[in-house]
């Protein structure tokens, strides 16, 4: 169970394996959504360029699937520790799904983007929601400027959204807590060794992720089994 003190600030990272009790495939490992699609065709900018539509029907069919999920119990332990801890927690997921709002969570930073709201590939009008499905052989619809509706998606290549609210929350943070990510892709597996010379560092997941020596502590166990468990006796 975790012990959190008055002067503490929780900051909590989450990945794919966050959403696989919810029947959503994580990137790597056995049924990986990287072991079908090759992520130069479906998921950098470069793809956009060459190829807009097989871009659109792979975050078309992504759409599907999640708006088929329900959150799990982890997204809803999360959500209940917003409750109990208000602004001393921030949450900041990699995820594009809506599970955590969907579980309660109202204050969520999705540094990758989100799987339902779409932009403009050429001006600055700001990311709107958008769940349509965008299937071959339709138009990639256009904005008013001309350009193309894209999905809103932090690409191989990009630069992930939000990052000085981030470090500014890790800056903060006393007990820095990551669950169901591998710690491969960059920056956000490079967060725990930013913090690890001050905060309580804790890993939830299956199996050790890459980055697990950076980690004080690792729970072996599936994210919805092991934080409501976790959390309750913050959230009875
Ligand atoms: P990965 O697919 O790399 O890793 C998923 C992790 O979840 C693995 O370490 C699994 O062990 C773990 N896992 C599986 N089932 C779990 C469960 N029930 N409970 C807890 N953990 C479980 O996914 P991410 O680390 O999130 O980026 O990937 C990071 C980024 O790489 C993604 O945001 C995406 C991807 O390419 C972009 O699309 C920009």
């Amino acid at each position: 169970m975790l012990a959190v003190y008055p002067s503490d600030r929780v900051f909590i990272l989450t990945g794919a394996g966050v959403s696989a009790e919810s029947g959503i495939p994580t990137f790597r490992g056995v049924g990986g959504l990287w072991r079908n699609y090759r992520i130069e065709e479906v998921a950098s900018p470069e793809a956009w360029h060459r190829d807009p539509r097989l871009v659109w029907e792979f975050y078309s069919m992504r759409r599907q699937a999640a708006s088929a999920a329900k959150p799990n119990p982890a997204h809803f332990a999360l959500a209940k520790l917003e409750d109990a801890l208000q602004d001393r927690l921030f949450v900041c997921t990699q995820n594009v799904d809506s599970l955590h709002e969907r579980a309660g969570s109202g204050n969520v930073v999705h540094m990758h983007g989100e799987l339902f709201k779409s932009r403009c590939d050429t001006c600055d009008r700001p990311p709107f929601d958008d769940t349509n499905l965008y299937e071959p052989p339709a138009e990639i619809p256009r904005c008013e400027c001309g350009g193309r509706i894209r999905p809103h998606i932090c690409w191989f290549g990009e630069v992930p959204f939000e990052l000085d609210r981030i470090y500014a929350a890790l800056d903060e943070c006393t007990v820095f807590i990551a669950v169901g990510t591998s710690g491969v892709v960059e920056p956000a597996a490079s967060f725990v060794a930013q913090v690890n010379d001050r905060a309580r560092t804790i890993y939830v997941g299956p199996e050790n992720p890459a980055n697990v020596s950076t980690f004080t502590e690792c729970h072996l166990g599936k994210a919805g089994e092991v934080l409501p468990a976790f959390f309750r006796r913050l959230c009875p």
